[in-house]
């Protein structure tokens, strides 16, 4: 995926969207980006392309949704609140890592040594108005 230019969350969705007939069992998303920058609508297209729209979120978690009615299982992260590597360690991501759903983690640049190998980073960037960059960035 090269850098898109977004100019409504509707059209953040559709690139998330269309993003998720690609994925497969095992991968893993990393997306950065400040408040605002339109990660979660992202998300949320991921979500839909996959089939999970209308999936209930667990009430149990507050640091993972778990999406599970799609094509694939979605665990969506956050990583905003999380102080140390020892409490993103503590919400289990690495037994999530194993199950061979999706895994697409917000704000993952500030625990960027948790991620294996082969995680795709995302970078989405605020521009004019509604103006969204989306860019996948390789990373070691
Ligand atoms: N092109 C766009 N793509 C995504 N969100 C946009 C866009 N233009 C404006 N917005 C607004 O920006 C905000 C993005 O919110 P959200 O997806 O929760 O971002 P994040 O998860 O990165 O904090 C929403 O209020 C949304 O309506
Ligand atoms: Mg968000």
């Amino acid at each position: 995926m090269a850098t898109i230019t977004s100019h409504s969350p509707a059209e953040t969705f559709a690139q998330g969207r269309a993003l998720a007939a690609s994925l497969r069992a095992g991968d893993i998303l990393a997306l950065d980006g400040d408040l605002g920058a339109g990660k979660t609508h992202f998300v949320k297209g991921i979500a839909a392309g996959l089939g999970c729209e209308g999936d209930v979120t667990s009430p149990t978690f507050t640091l993972v949704h778990e999406y599970t009615a799609g094509r694939l299982p979605l665990f969506h992260f956050d990583f905003y609140r999380l102080e140390s590597a020892d409490e993103v360690l503590r919400i289990g991501l690495d037994d999530y890592l194993g199950v061979g759903g999706v895994i697409v983690i917000e704000w993952a640049g500030k625990f960027p040594a948790l991620l294996p190998a082969g995680t795709r980073w995302f970078h989405l960037r605020a521009g004019d108005g509604d103006t969204r960059e989306i860019e996948e960035v390789q990373r070691a």
